[in-house]
């Protein structure tokens, strides 16, 4: 495995790739990797002739008292993890690589990037849009491979792609979780053992909902409000949103169909978590 952290050395080396007609496929991470990252590796290795892997805290997708001081780095393990899994190219820019002096220009996310996450987290899509948009043309991959834990984001990139004519295509990866359920999340790391506990509240009434839905209850109410008994009924968990949205706006609907999407968050301690499952799709 290969790594840069500078644009001009990465480009480089991606020419090169390019040349041969081999394709790219890029895994964007802000590193501290676990399995959930390793299996967009294993998509993108599976379907890409070089894979490259981005790690960067980036600072713009954090509001003012968000966590990116404490949000987890460890660049000796990651660095090791991603050659084992076989990376080809590991790219970990500073953020003066990045942003240089400084940066007003930025992708806007719009209206459904003020929805759910982005009503807590003001600015937090322009973000993360920005420096996917970067990524894209620093690193100009075939393939993107993206988390469905994240799936707001995904409908923002699937969204940006399009509208900004990105010459990308996006391979949505599903949820890894624990074997109890818990999905994986960088974040999982600041839960005490007792708050881990709680956590589960969130794939448990993720899962009782499909459940419901596969026995034959479309009603998206009822199965709101089936949810919100289960995570009411975990002291441990605040909920933030349960909502059963459409997957295009992320607007709610009132009928339950497959492809609709069932998403929640909740602060378990000073935890954020989010989790999701899109209904008539495996839930593992
Ligand atoms: O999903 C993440 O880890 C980040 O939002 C991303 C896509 C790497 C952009 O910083």
């Amino acid at each position: 495995m290969e790594e840069f952290s500078t644009i001009a050395s990465l480009r480089a080396r991606l020419a090169k790739e390019r040349a041969t007609g081999r394709t790219i496929g890029l895994v964007a991470t802000m590193g501290s990797l676990h399995a959930g990252h390793l299996s967009l590796v294993d998509a993108a290795r599976q379907s890409s002739d070089c894979v490259i892997l981005s790690a960067f805290v980036n600072p713009l997708q954090f509001g003012p008292h968000e966590d990116f001081a404490r949000y987890p780095r460890d660049p000796v393990r990651d660095r090791d993890l991603a050659a084992a899994r076989g990376v080809d190219v590991l790219f970990t820019p500073s953020a003066a690589e990045m942003y240089g002096a400084g940066s007003d220009v930025r992708v806007v996310a719009g209206e459904v990037g003020s929805r759910l996450e982005g009503a807590v987290r003001p600015g937090h899509f322009d973000g993360v849009l920005t420096v996917v948009a970067k990524l894209f043309n620093i690193i100009a991959p075939d393939i993107a491979f993206f988390g469905q834990k994240d799936i707001q984001q995904v409908i923002l990139v699937r969204r940006m792609i399009r509208e900004l004519d990105f010459a990308v295509r996006l391979t949505v990866v599903p949820i890894q979780r624990e074997p109890d359920g818990l999905a994986l999340s960088s974040r999982n790391t600041y839960l005490s053992p007792t708050e881990r506990a709680s956590a589960l509240a969130l794939s448990r009434a993720l899962r009782a909902v499909a459940a419901e839905w596969r026995d034959g209850e479309t009603d998206a109410g009822v199965l709101r409000a089936r949810m919100e008994e289960i995570l009411h009924a975990e002291p441990g968990v605040v909920v933030d949103y349960v909502v059963i949205v459409e997957p295009e706006r992320l607007a709610p609907v009132t009928r339950a169909v497959a492809g609709i999407i069932v998403a929640v968050a909740a602060l378990v301690g000073r935890t954020r978590l989010i989790d999701n499952v899109i209904l008539g799709e495996a839930y593992a």
